[in-house]
Parts: C-alpha cells; structure tokens; sequence
C-alpha cells in the first residue's frame, strides 16, 4: 500500500483541516505489511536504512551490552515492538513505540487518539520540576532543634551540594534547590526526622545524582546534629514534579459521556475498581517506559503511591461531562530521562526516542501521560459500550489461528470463519480454531481426492 506524503490532508477536525505532515502517514497505516511499515516510517524522516536493518534482524542480539547492564546475563527476552499512530499533543503529531506483549493496547491506543484528534484534542503541562531524595534519621532526641539546625545550614548545604555533586545539573539548568524536614512520629513514641532534599534533574531521570547528593550530604548532616543518619535514597512519590494531560471530546454521544462519567466514578470511588482502572492507564504508560529505556518500575511505584494519597487508592484519571463535551484529566508523578542510563546506551531506545522526536525529558513525560489518558477512555468507552471482550477477541483471532497450527495460506480462511464464530456466540478459544482448521483441511483433502 501507498502512503501520499504530499496530498491534502487527511483529518479533519470538526470541519477543519490540520496537521499535514504526518496525518499522512497516520492514514492506512494499520493496513500496512510490517515492510510497508517500516518504509513509511523511513519516508517520513522517523527511521533511517540502518535502523530498519537492525529492527529487521530482530534488535540487539549481541550481549555484551546486556552484560553491562544486569549480571549474570544468558541473553535477552524479546517483546514486541509497535507503534501507536494519531497521536496529536499540544497541537504536534506523534507516533507513539510501544513495548507490550499484551494484544489490542496498540491498536486501542490508535483508535482513540483518532476519535480525539477527529473530535477534540490533548493538552499537557508539567506542575512543579524537582525530584526528591531523602535522608533518614530514625531516631532524633529532640526533633525542633534537628530542623532548626537544619534549616539554618540550608543554604550552605545546597551551595556545597551543587559545587561538589551535581554541578554537571547545574551546568544544564538545574540542580539543588531546596532542602526541607519532616518529622513522622515512631510506634514507639519518638521523632524519626526525614530531610528531603529537591533537585531539578533537567533532562535526567536523575535518580543516581540525587542518590549522590544525600550520601554526600549524610556526613555534614550528622557532623552539624550529631543526630545518625541511618539511610539515603530517592523516593519514587514525587508529588513536587507531576504531569498532567487533559482530553477534551467536542459533542460526544449524551449516552457514551455519561456512561464513562459513572465508569470514572466507580474508579474514583473503589479501590478494587481503581486497580484494574489503573492497569489501563498503565496499558499505556509503560509500553513507551519500555520502548525508551526508562524505569518503568519506579514509575509504577510513584503512580501507585500518588492514587493513594488521601489514604485510599484511586483511579489517577478522572472523566466528566462538561456541556456537550467530554472531558478527562489525568495527574501522576512521571518521572522519566532522555539522557543517561538505558535510553542513552540500548540502541533500541535510542530508535525510539529518535523516532518520537520529543524535545527533552518534560515533552517525553507528557506525552506518556496523555498515552495513558487516551488508553483509558478506548477501555472506558469499549467496556461501557460492547464490552472488552469483542476487539481484544477479534485482534486475538490471529494469534488462536497461529497456535492453531495454520500455515501462510490457511490463516485467511481460518481467521474469516473465528470472526464469523465470534460474532455469533460472542466468544471464542483455542479450540474453536482447531475445529475450524480440522474442517478446512477436511474439504481440502476431499477436494483433492476428488480431482
Ligand atoms: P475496531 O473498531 O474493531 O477496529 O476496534 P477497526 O478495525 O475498525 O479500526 C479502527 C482503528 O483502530 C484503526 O484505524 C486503527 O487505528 C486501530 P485505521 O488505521 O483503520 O484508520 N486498529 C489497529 N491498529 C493496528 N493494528 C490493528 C488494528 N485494529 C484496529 N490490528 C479495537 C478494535 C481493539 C481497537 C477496539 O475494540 C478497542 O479499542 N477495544 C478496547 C481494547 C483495550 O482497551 N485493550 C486494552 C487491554 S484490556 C485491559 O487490560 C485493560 C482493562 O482492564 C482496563 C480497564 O478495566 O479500564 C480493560
């Protein structure tokens, strides 16, 4: 299949015509070969010759990298990587990679940021810029005093910080730029006096710079307070650094808006609801951790952490109606690099953040919240409508048809007559593909006995 790079354009919103470039690409690019794919990415300025042969050969096969990152290395465990399309965010097109195993969360992905980008649009921000690291003392004698003395020497202790330690931050705009206390009253009755240390890491990740910053800290702390400072690491709960993605859907269905407000608010209101609602949202959010070399782990832990703390867990997004729109916002902490770490030496993260073309770490995180977002209104709005089960079936068809046994030639029939099952008995297994198999190799053999 053809892609027109230079026709008109291709989606209109409510009446309008926007986004030339890669609108383009967009169309029909689910009706690609996995060549054409590749093909129109390269078209389209997103991959170049050299990154199309080492998809093609399947990726990193050499493990002497792997032997650098993790340790007792026997090779690596390969999952699949797609490419989510129709994504316009902040008024800029993007085409989403995506790591997952999981079927349908590509295509879900797709085909909701086509309805928002025919209907609506995604608007993104960044609240707040510092990660924190904390420095614990588990038992203080007379805590007032501790933080008195702290604050004090604060200054001194962030001048040193970013002279001695995170100068390089400092070099790119960022750096040490608070230092406060907490105090958390113990079982036992006492003060354990937590010092959180605030850091613009710009561009980074900047978990080990921040981890460097409270080990070089711990000394002066205890030499000043002669309290003991028992452990230093970063937290994962960075409420001081919080993305936020909006979507707005222009005069959606009455019906459909209000079904996803009462599904949004049984996610709000229910913890058992809320996990499962929030595994949407991550449907969306890890494929892209993955896809660039981010952590994905920490991640998870600050999203979890941030949709309990009121003391109980809800869903991080939330949907209402607002006049004839739709409108849903999602907040969470989602902390990620562009440089250092995995995303600056796993040639595959390289790819893909090249292939997002995303102006630095801030930019990388908005767009994977307003991934996330729209990942949860494709479930909403399929859960709400005709159920999970009928597109996560029809896109699993292929899989049972392959497990099945089916060869090259055998897949189109075999896949036709399961869509046709599906669509009956609104369910379908393994066996149903195996039975289907069975009888077309039945009538072949006939066929052929018969000639
Ligand atoms: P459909 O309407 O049958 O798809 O939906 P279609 O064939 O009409 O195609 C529509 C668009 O979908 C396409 O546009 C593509 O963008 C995309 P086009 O390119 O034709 O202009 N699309 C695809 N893209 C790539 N490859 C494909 C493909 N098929 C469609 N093969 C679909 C089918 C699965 C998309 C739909 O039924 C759907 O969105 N279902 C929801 C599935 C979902 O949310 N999956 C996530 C995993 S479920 C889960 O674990 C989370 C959950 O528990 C969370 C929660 O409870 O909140 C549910």
């Amino acid at each position: 299949m053809e892609i027109d790079k230079t026709s008109s354009l291709h989606f209109a919103k409510c009446g309008q015509t926007v986004h030339p470039d890669l609108a383009n690409l967009f169309k029909g690019f689910s009706k690609l070969s996995k060549d054409e794919r590749l093909n129109a990415l390269k078209e389209f300025g997103l991959l170049e010759k050299s990154e199309i042969e080492y998809l093609q050969k399947g990726g990193l096969k050499d493990t002497s990298l792997g032997e650098k990152f993790v340790e007792n290395v026997i090779g690596y465990f390969q999952v699949p990587l797609g490419v989510a399309t129709n994504f316009n965010i902040d008024g800029k097109d993007f085409v989403i990679p995506m790591a997952v195993e999981e079927t349908s969360i590509v295509a879900a992905a797709s085909k909701t940021a086509k309805w928002v980008r025919e209907c609506g649009h995604i608007k993104t921000e960044i609240i707040g810029s510092e990660i924190i690291g904390q420095i614990q003392l588990a038992k203080v004698k007379d805590f007032a005093k501790f933080k008195n003395q702290i604050e004090t020497a604060k200054a001194e202790f962030i001048k040193t910080s970013n002279e001695e330690v995170a100068f390089g931050m400092v070099r790119r705009g960022g750096g040490v730029t608070d230092i406060q206390v907490r105090e958390i009253i113990r079982p036992d009755g006492l003060s354990m006096a937590i010092v959180h240390v605030h850091m613009n890491p710009v561009d980074a990740m900047g978990a080990n710079i921040v981890n460097q910053v409270c080990e070089f800290l711990k000394n002066p702390i205890q030499e000043l307070t002669n309290e003991k400072v028992t452990m230093c690491i970063l937290s994962n709960l960075v409420d001081t650094k919080l993305t936020k993605a909006t979507v707005v859907v222009e005069n959606i269905e009455a019906d459909l808006a209000e079904k996803i407000e009462e599904a949004s608010l049984f996610s709000q209101l229910d913890p058992y609801r809320a996990a499962t609602n929030n595994k949407g949202v991550l449907n969306g959010i890890d494929p892209i951790l993955i896809a660039t070399g981010n952590d994905w782990r920490a991640v998870e832990a600050g999203v979890h952490a941030y949709a309990s703390r009121d003391g109980q867990y809800r869903s991080i997004t939330r949907w209402y109606r607002d006049g004839k729109n739709l409108v849903g916002e999602l907040i969470a902490p989602i902390i990620v690099g562009t440089v250092g770490g995995v995303t600056s030496l796993h040639p595959t993260a390289g790819l893909c953040l090249k292939m997002m073309k995303t102006q630095g770490a801030g930019e990388l995180s908005r767009v994977i919240a307003a991934v996330g977002l729209v990942q949860n209104l494709g479930a909403l709005k399929a859960l709400t409508t005709v159920g999970i089960i009928e597109g996560h079936m029809k896109l699993h068809i292929k899989n049972l048809t392959l497990a099945a046994g089916a060869s090259e030639v055998e897949l189109p029939f075999v896949q036709k007559k399961l869509e046709e099952i599906l669509s009956l008995k609104k369910r379908i297994s393994l066996s149903h593909a195996i039975e289907v198999l069975k009888e077309l190799r039945s009538r072949v053999q006939t066929s052929s006995d018969r000639n």
